[in-house]
């Protein structure tokens, strides 16, 4: 009997995925984090495997299990995140980034556990190095480089804002504010940009589904 192969729209291509929250430590105990889950990124790793990708998964700290078509680089704080970014951004023909990046991280992370003593109590804080932004800034015209923008308020325009500065292909607006969208769920409510900042609305889904319709915008986006 012949078979007729048919061959998946991502053969052969290599596909970068962050997922999850960073943790950046303050002690030996503590940490500041984030309630990411990783889902939406764990769905987007496994919708580009399923499309042939040989798919990278760079997670940060999460419960989600990773399927064995992927090859999953676990990191813990924002800085290891960039590291593993850097050395694999280079030939990944797509790059989605849909990791919640700790903005700041402690100044100095304390050797021994801190005792609690005054009323008040503040850790110093600086800024950690915007891991998308810095992909962008290399960004050949060959890859396709994605993110994601969760706001709160005035969403579209601070996520078009992003779309430019960072350089990017398309932006993925979650808005907290949609009920079924965000952290945590398994269902997401998204807005897609692309470059010519037009705009496409999808009804609240699961992060499947979600995932599949983000997949096929980026396919439309590479040459036949
Ligand atoms: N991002 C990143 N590195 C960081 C912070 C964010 O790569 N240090 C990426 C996220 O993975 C996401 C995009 O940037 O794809 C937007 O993240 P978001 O938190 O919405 O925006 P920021 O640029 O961090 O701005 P702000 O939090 O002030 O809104
Ligand atoms: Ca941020």
């Amino acid at each position: 009997i012949a078979t007729i192969k048919k061959a998946l729209p991502l053969t052969g291509v290599k596909v970068m995925v962050t997922a999850g929250p960073t943790y950046e430590p303050i002690d030996p105990v503590r940490f500041i984090g984030n309630h990411s889950s990783g889902k939406m990124g764990f769905a987007l790793a496994d919708e580009m495997a399923r499309l042939g990708a040989d798919v990278i998964l760079i997670s940060g700290p999460t419960a989600e299990k990773s399927t064995q078509q992927v090859y999953r680089i676990d990191v813990t704080t924002a800085s290891e995140m960039l590291e593993a970014c850097k050395s694999n951004f280079g030939d990944s023909a797509i790059t989605i980034m849909s990791a919640a990046v700790a903005d700041y991280t402690p100044v100095h992370v304390a050797a021994q556990k801190i005792k609690k003593a005054t009323e008040e109590f503040s850790i110093a804080l600086k800024k950690t190095t915007d891991i998308l932004f810095t992909l962008g800034q290399t960004k050949t015209k060959a890859q396709i480089l994605v993110g994601f923008a969760l706001e709160t308020n005035n969403e579209e325009e601070h996520a078009k804002a992003k779309l430019i500065k960072k350089n990017l292909d398309l932006i993925i607006l979650n808005s907290l504010n949609d009920a079924g969208a965000g952290f945590q769920k398994d269902t997401n409510k998204i807005t897609i940009f692309n470059q010519c900042l037009e705009k496409t609305v999808y009804e609240v889904k699961s992060k499947t589904e979600v995932a599949k319709d983000i997949c096929t915008e980026i396919l439309k986006l590479r040459p036949a």
